[in-house]
């Protein structure tokens, strides 16, 4: 199957987390950061060994390293054609410039987030919306071909190009979810409830009443950044309160360094493959996925997932 958008993706859950159904039947997407294209794959592989839906991320990070937005847009698609039986949405995660998200829309990516988070309210409303109108209408998908995030709040912490201190955070204001929505038309809001980018110094202290009323506010879906070291309960806690899309970043990086460093420890000096070495890289990626599809409670969704796209 082709790449498809968050909206898509996280059609089924939006509206499990907005309607009156027993929070236990409530989901969210896994969405993880990736640096390499085995990472790629290996996340992919995770989500297939438990019949999930899942998001691709790339960083700015990660498009500097790998070479081009053109470049991880078509390995995407490739991956896509490989594993037809997996819903996978390639997203581009906390961009800033405004011509790179546009040649993101272009090249094929079928999300983008435009993190406008740390200007005044009114220009984070401008750009996300400059966004929203362009992604919506140009993409080689067609009409409405890529979907939109964008940030309302500020999450601490560092994550490839953003940098935030501890003091400049700023939770979202639910008083102004409906008018940030409306006004940009996009499709996903990045909410920041007290998780942080990177790993903790302390345990994050989740906002629930926040996520609770923020989630009154508007009906599209709710994104939740920073999984990196937030407890198991949280997730839950917060996937059963109406949390449709999960980022896991700097907590991959280690599962996938772990592994490779073990390998490397493991196998004699004359070992020079780096598939051998690599290898079980990508493969704890993919174990890792799968034990968060499984918090999530996003295991063996797809078929709902397929049923809300293509119904
Ligand atoms: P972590 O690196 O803290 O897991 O956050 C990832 C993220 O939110 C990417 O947008």
């Amino acid at each position: 199957m082709p790449l498809v958008t968050m909206k898509q993706i996280m059609a089924d859950s939006v509206k499990r987390a907005t309607t009156d159904v027993d929070p236990a039947e409530r989901y969210a997407v896994g969405a993880f950061n990736f640096s390499t294209i085995p990472e790629m794959v290996g996340i992919v592989e995770g989500a297939r060994s438990k019949n999930a839906p899942v998001i691709l991320m790339a960083s700015l990070g990660a498009i500097k390293y790998i070479g081009s937005l053109e470049l991880i847009a078509e390995t995407a698609k490739g991956i896509a054609k490989t594993y037809p039986e997996v819903p996978i949405c390639l997203h581009l995660d906390h961009a800033t410039d405004m011509e790179q998200i546009k040649q993101a829309v272009v090249a094929g990516f079928t999300n983008v987030m435009i993190d406008a988070s740390q200007e005044e309210f009114e220009v984070n409303i401008a750009k996300s919306k400059e966004i929203a109108d362009f992604a919506h209408n140009h993409s080689p998908y067609g009409i409405n071909g890529c979907s939109v995030e964008a940030e309302l709040g500020m999450l601490a912490g560092h994550e490839d190009n953003i940098h935030v201190e501890e003091s400049g955070k700023a939770y979202t204001d639910p008083a102004l979810v409906k008018e940030f929505v409306t006004k940009t038309g996009i499709d996903a809001l990045a909410v920041a409830i007290g998780t942080a980018h990177g790993f903790y110094k302390a345990a994050p202290e989740i906002q629930f009443d926040l996520l609770e009323a923020i989630r009154k506010e508007t009906d599209i879906a709710l994104v939740l950044h920073g999984g990196t070291g937030v407890p198991e309960d949280d997730f839950r806690k917060c996937v059963a309160m109406g949390m449709s899309k999960i980022n896991v970043g700097t907590g991959l990086k280690k599962v996938y360094t772990d592994a490779v460093r073990e390998a490397i420890k493991t196998l004699p000096e004359t070992e020079y493959d780096p598939r051998k070495i690599a290898g079980p890289g990508r493969q704890a990626i993919a174990k890792e996925i799968a034990s968060k599809c499984d918090l999530f409670n996003c295991t063996g969704k797809t078929p709902d997932v397929l049923k809300s796209i293509y119904a």
